[in-house]
């Protein structure tokens, strides 16, 4: 865990090397669930690559050329193993993996909104994959840390950084959640695609302020609906077939949310609907995707009656 090296005085250092140790140990058992993801990210391991380019919309790790075709089947095949691949693209070897989510059209719409990231300290809560950390890459951080719960997308981003070998990426198993282990700590701070997911949204982002440092920037990205009144849709059940989904709000209600966490210079940038052309069935995704979430007869509507989803951009700072 190099990244502790890399926190202020002010992080909760003994609480995060014990957090970290309890969730190795949990992880490291060899439990079928965790063996599914481990042993794919040991195999690709054994193909650290000589160029990787994160500045395009598909992540390339290794060329086609720097493998035998049968050691490029076999990285294929470790890789499958990570399906369904929600988050990407990537150009691994010459495999392209062709995720469900566009993830380079989320990518393109905030790059004009990012903060100076040179030598900064940046945390990316609900990484999944990591394809957004690799995107930052460019723009020379000191460090990105990943917070991602999910055991599958944990390992799949160890088994991509073991063949890409970003030094300055590190991914632990902790949540939105754990952020109170690290008071004053980061520069910029993403929130992408979990605001819904909170149950309290607004303490969530009281959070997300006390962690970051003074004059640090939030970029956040969320579900939202559409409409003027500052108002946010609670679902029965589901919405979009989603469960775990509490509050989503309008363009309105997210600003005064973030006006309450204590947030400043609050600028809703982009807002948009979802589309069918952003999250979709692949090869790489073969569940239901995007248009099976809405009402076959009415594409303005869920699958559950609701507003269909826009989403939506907002960059705010701690003064
Ligand atoms: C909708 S995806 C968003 C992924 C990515 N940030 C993006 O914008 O494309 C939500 C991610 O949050 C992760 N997650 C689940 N529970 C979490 C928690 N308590 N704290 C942080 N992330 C969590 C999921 O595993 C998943 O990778």
């Amino acid at each position: 865990m190099t990244y502790i090296d890399h926190l202020p005085a002010s992080a909760k250092h003994d609480e995060i090397i014990k957090t970290h140790k309890q969730l190795q140990t949990w992880v490291n058992q060899n439990k079928k669930g965790f063996l599914r993801y481990r042993t794919p990210f040991e195999a690709l391991r054994k193909f650290p690559a000589q160029h990787v380019d994160c500045n395009n919309d598909w992540v390339q790790i290794g060329k086609g050329d720097e493998l035998e075709e049968a050691a490029q089947q076999e990285v294929k095949s470790h890789l499958r193993k990570f399906i369904p691949w929600r988050k990407g693209p990537f150009s691994i070897y010459g495999t392209r993996v062709d995720s469900e989510w566009q993830s380079h059209r989320k990518w393109q719409r905030l790059a004009d909104y990012l903060p100076d990231m040179k030598g900064k300290i940046v945390a990316d809560i609900g990484c999944s994959n990591g394809y957004y950390m690799f995107r930052m890459t460019p723009y020379e951080p000191e460090i990105v840390i990943g917070f991602e719960p999910s055991i599958q997308h944990y390992y799949c981003f160890k088994g991509l950084n073991s063949m890409a070998g970003q030094e300055n990426l590190h991914i632990d198993l902790l949540g939105v959640e754990h952020l109170t282990l690290f008071p004053e700590c980061f520069d910029v701070l993403f929130l992408m695609g979990i605001i819904y997911h909170r149950s309290s949204p607004v303490e969530c982002l009281r959070q997300i302020f006390t962690s970051l440092r003074p004059g640090g920037t939030l970029i956040l990205e969320s579900q939202a609906i559409p409409g003027e009144t500052a108002t946010a849709l609670f679902p029965e059940k589901t919405y979009a077939k989603v469960p775990g989904t509490y509050f989503v709000p309008t363009a309105s209600c997210l600003k005064n949310w973030l006006s309450r966490a204590g947030f400043s210079g609050i600028d809703v940038f982009c807002q948009h609907p979802m589309s069918s052309i952003e999250q979709r069935r692949t090869d790489w995704m073969t569940f239901e995707s995007y248009t099976d979430f809405l009402d076959p007869s009415d594409s303005s509507r869920t699958i559950e009656g609701y507003p269909a989803p826009d989403r939506i951009f907002v960059r705010a700072r701690k003064k």
